[in-house]
């Protein structure tokens, strides 16, 4: 059968990588977490101890860094197993932070977009259906109630040994990064 792209955009945790695993195992299609992109990047600019505004360092950084997302969900930062790491709370609010620089997104949407040439790709994010595969056969567009969302991610958090944050911290940070995400000036969500 003829393979097509599919973009899922939505806000952070409704689901939109365990659906887009699923999808991608029934389909034999490669599943793409750009979310985990933007978390990696944050990872390497606190890593440097960089100011998470500082454009021109951030993609000076980024630009000679190898980012990797295995099939099995594993991401690797220059051969470094970061998967656990950057799901933690700090990090996700510094990946709401360098997602708002334009350099970043112009350089992690290229590489987006590279990887989808061939099709057969299930993408999500936040602006793929706008910007990343604007061409993509099939847009989705998936969310839950902030609480809903909270839920999960605290959920996720405890089978994965992530403590670092309560249940109301979290679903504050959400609500907190759901207005940054559609505020910000380079690809609002
Ligand atoms: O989906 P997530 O929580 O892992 O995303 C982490 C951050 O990256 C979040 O603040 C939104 C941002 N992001 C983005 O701006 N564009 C994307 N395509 C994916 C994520």
């Amino acid at each position: 059968m003829k393979k097509i792209n599919i973009a899922i955009d939505g806000p952070s945790a409704a689901g939109k990588s365990t659906i887009s695993k699923k999808v991608a195992s029934e389909l034999g299609y490669v599943h793409l977490d750009t979310g985990a992109m933007y978390r990696t990047c944050a990872y390497k600019a606190l890593q440097l101890g960089l100011d998470l505004e500082d454009e021109e360092k951030i993609c000076n950084a980024l630009a000679g860094t190898k980012i990797e997302l295995t099939p099995d969900g594993k991401v690797f930062l220059d051969g470094e197993d970061v998967s656990l790491d950057i799901r933690k709370d700090e990090i996700s609010k510094a990946a709401s932070l360098v997602s708002k620089l334009k350099r970043v997104r112009e350089d992690l949407v290229a590489r987006q977009q590279k990887i989808a040439e061939n099709k057969g790709i299930i993408m999500d994010g936040r602006d793929i259906g706008t910007v990343v595969l604007k061409d993509a056969e099939l847009k989705i567009y998936l969310t839950a109630s902030a609480k809903a969302r909270a839920d999960r991610r605290y959920k996720q958090n405890q089978e994965n040994g992530i403590l670092d944050a309560t249940y109301e911290e979290i679903l504050a940070d959400i609500e907190q990064r759901d207005y940054q995400d559609m505020h910000r000036e380079n690809s609002p969500f």
